[in-house]
């Protein structure tokens, strides 16, 4: 496959998974799409308007699945795409999470708002082998209840995980914690020590996570993070994504903690 060429998937199912976020679930048109790995993405095409990387939020099957939130012109081109419509898609792309770095371990999920996209499959491949680790936390912070994604999933992971969900702003009818994801790290069933944590959200949540996850006792470089930079190429041709040293398409998206943190401050040009 060439990596400069979409290829062109159907979309299959769309769910409204919040007012400006939904989830679409695609199949190959004409030939199968490709496997991804959790933490890994994809650029899909809107055609005609244009490619974004967006990260994979479901694997299992043959048919990815993409969460989306509309925020420009390609996103919001690719929220409205319905049953029946042709996106193209070029990847797999980057390097995703090392769960082989969990095993036997604690683990730590923690994710803010859209971040917990590209965390869903790693939920889901721990608890597809829930016998080989240890604890599991998720940790999910949204800006408001109505923000929370996947509560079908979540209901269901609680079966065999701890989960915490927290909200900046609490509506009618909430009753769990108010604040940011960080204020429901002391509840985690996890011994720091012993944890391995993978965190996907805005910079500063994963830095302040970061953070408070080491401050408690987590070693830094068992702490992984996924960086968001602007895409072009996806294959560390065009050095749109350089973050420092790193090309985020291809060093990238997901990096140890150390190596994430003296460039966390870093802004995009
Ligand atoms: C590796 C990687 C994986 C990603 N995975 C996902 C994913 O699974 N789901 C998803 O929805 N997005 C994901 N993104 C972010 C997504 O690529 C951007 O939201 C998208 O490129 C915006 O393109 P646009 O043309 O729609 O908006 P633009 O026209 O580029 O931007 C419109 C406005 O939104 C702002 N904006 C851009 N990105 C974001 C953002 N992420 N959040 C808030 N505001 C933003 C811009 O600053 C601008 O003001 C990922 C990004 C990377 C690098
Ligand atoms: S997107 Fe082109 S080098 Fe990374």
């Amino acid at each position: 496959m060439n990596p400069a060429v979409p290829q062109p998937g159907r979309v299959v199912r769309r769910r409204q998974d919040t007012a400006d976020t939904v989830t679409i679930e695609l199949t190959g048109a004409g030939q199968p799409l490709p496997a991804f790995q959790p933490g890994q993405f994809a650029m899909l095409t809107a055609y005609g308007v244009g490619d974004v990387p967006i990260s994979i939020s479901g694997i299992e099957g043959a048919r990815p699945t993409h969460t989306i939130r509309a925020v420009g012109a390609v996103t919001r081109a690719l929220c409205a795409a319905r049953p029946g419509d042709l996106i193209g898609v070029r990847g797999p792309f980057g390097i995703g999470w090392d769960l082989d770095a969990a095993a036997g371990h604690d683990v730590l999920v923690v994710a803010g708002g859209i971040g917990l996209a590209p965390l869903r499959p790693v939920v889901e491949r721990l608890l597809a082998d829930r016998a080989s680790y240890r604890k599991v936390s998720v940790l999910v912070g949204a800006r408001q209840p109505a923000e929370l994604l996947y509560p079908d999933d979540l209901a269901r992971w609680s079966a065999q995980a701890q989960i915490l969900t927290v909200v900046d702003r609490p509506a009618d009818g909430w009753t769990g914690p108010v604040g940011l994801v960080t204020t429901v790290i002391p509840a985690a069933a996890v011994d720091p020590a012993t944890s391995v944590a993978y965190l996907c959200g805005p910079e500063l949540m994963m830095r302040f996570t970061a953070q408070a996850l080491i401050s408690r006792g987590v070693p830094a470089e068992q702490v992984q993070v996924s960086l968001e930079r602007c895409m072009r190429c996806g294959v560390g041709w065009c050095g749109h994504c350089q973050l420092g040293p790193l090309l985020i398409c291809r060093d990238g998206p997901v990096v140890p903690y150390p190596v994430a943190e003296p460039l966390l401050s870093t802004r995009e040009l």
